[in-house]
């Protein structure tokens, strides 16, 4: 095996598995699009969402820049292509006057590459090298499909359709108590037995880890509440510097969604209705600074992403005293996660309450490490020790130091994306993406 694939492992699927892949994904980009009137394609101009007509056209383009002329040296199939999608060069902000293609011609893009990625995929000669790049094309649009459904949320659009069992009917309550991590060495980061990672995942390095105690499930809107009430977002002693400052220019009071308690319910937009809250449902959309807010004031801390796996992909010695040098592939172990174990890939339209999926308990009793929400950790995202970039060079490299580290996924989550050492990151005022957090005991 050469260097290169030894440094950029695949997940070992075959070109015909890429192939359905490649389908699957493009089903889910429809059906959060289709619906949407011309007005809705475009959007409202927001420094965290993309015209959605944009989006769709980037993620063909991303396809077509990686697999097609990439990997197998084809010329572009649209001659301005790289000067409407290329995101590393298109800024942002010109992003909603550019002259694109109306949705159809879009849309017949995206299929012209697909036909072309599947011929490439079914022929014999189908080079192992461009493995890493089909794969990485289909991660890049799973993160889009993640990215419009938030971005749903964001515009107040309808709920998007056939996508996931309503998560209402099947209420688990709630699961309290700390789970006890035994200190000892941890190898954080991705193992090269894992598959396809990520550059900032590479690779795994030891790291020391005191014992520490960590919630068995993440904070709930019911705990979010009784901080909200308190005052919460009107005590300065609970906020950094950094997150009072946010919390002034916001003027935020609760919550991004959630709307003024009345007659003694406490309810949120949930795309464009208004929901009662789920109490024991794990809280979402708040931002680094709110979740650090609610730690302070319920004498708590967050978890820092070391912290944070060990507890879900660690086991205990047989005298519980320390971490064994085992890591497993999931919370649960080796099994392919199912809707028990955990609620990723849509497997239900919203956050289930934090007592479900008993299944998917990591080894120390932790539940919901992957699925249902992304978890923010105490961590700045940074390189790993001999990070080198991957060929997509602006993936992780310009965001060090600017963000934190979520891990785990969310309900909206790719399977392929809510591994358990998958770094997210974002920047800490970020409230709009489907983000919650789990606590550790001081
Ligand atoms: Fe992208």
């Amino acid at each position: 095996m050469d260097q290169i694939v030894l440094e950029r492992p695949t997940s070992g699927a075959n070109p015909a598995e890429l192939a359905s892949e490649l389908r699957e994904i493009r089903a889910r980009t429809h059906r959060l699009t289709d619906d949407l009137s011309s007005a809705q394609l475009m959007g409202a101009m927001l420094d965290i969402v993309n015209p959605v007509l944009w989006e769709i056209g980037h993620v063909g383009w991303f396809h077509e820049y990686w697999t097609l002329r990439h990997s197998h040296g084809r010329a572009p199939l649209i001659d301005r292509a790289d000067d409407l999608w290329n995101s590393s060069t298109v800024a942002h902000d010109t992003r909603w006057s550019l002259d694109l293609p109306a949705r159809n011609d879009t849309f017949a893009y995206l299929a012209d590459v697909l036909e072309r990625q599947c011929d490439q995929l079914g022929r014999a000669a189908f080079p192992e090298r461009a493995h890493y790049f089909y794969e990485l094309a289909i991660r890049h649009e799973d993160m889009h499909v993640e990215a419009l459904t938030y971005m749903r949320e964001t515009l107040a659009y309808p709920q998007p359709h056939e996508l996931g069992e309503p998560a209402a009917s099947a209420g688990a309550g709630n699961l309290s108590g700390d789970a006890a991590i035994p200190g000892g060495t941890w190898q954080l980061g991705a193992t090269r037995t894992e598959g396809f990672v990520f550059d900032n995942e590479k690779w795994a390095h030891e790291i020391r880890l005191k014992p520490f105690r960590i919630a068995r499930a993440p904070v709930t809107n019911r705990e979010f509440t009784a901080f909200v009430e308190a005052g919460g977002y009107r005590t300065r002693e609970f906020w950094s510097d950094a997150g009072w400052a946010w919390r002034e220019q916001a003027r935020a009071e609760r919550p991004a969604y959630w709307q003024p308690k009345t007659d003694g319910v406490w309810s949120w937009r949930r795309y464009d209705r208004v929901e009662a809250l789920a109490p024991d449902a794990p809280a979402i959309f708040v931002n680094w600074y709110e979740a650090e807010a609610w730690c302070r004031w319920a004498g708590r801390r967050l978890p820092t992403e070391a912290e944070w796996e060990a507890a879900a992909i660690g086991e205990p010695s047989a005298d519980g005293n320390r971490l064994t040098a085992t890591k497993r592939r999931w919370p649960w172990g080796g099994a392919t996660p199912t809707r028990r174990h955990a609620n990723l890939d849509f497997a239900f339209d919203a956050p289930l309450d934090v007592a479900a999926c008993p299944q998917g308990d990591s080894a120390f009793g932790c539940r919901q490490m992957v699925g249902n929400v992304w978890e923010w950790t105490a961590s700045v995202f940074a390189p790993f020790p001999g990070f080198a970039a991957d060929p997509y060079e602006d993936y992780s490299q310009p965001w060090f130091g600017s963000r934190k580290v979520l891990r785990g996924g969310a309900w909206a989550t790719s399977t392929r994306l809510g591994r358990p050492t998958y770094r997210n990151f974002f920047t800490p005022d970020r409230n709009d993406v489907f983000a919650g957090f789990r606590t550790c005991a001081l």
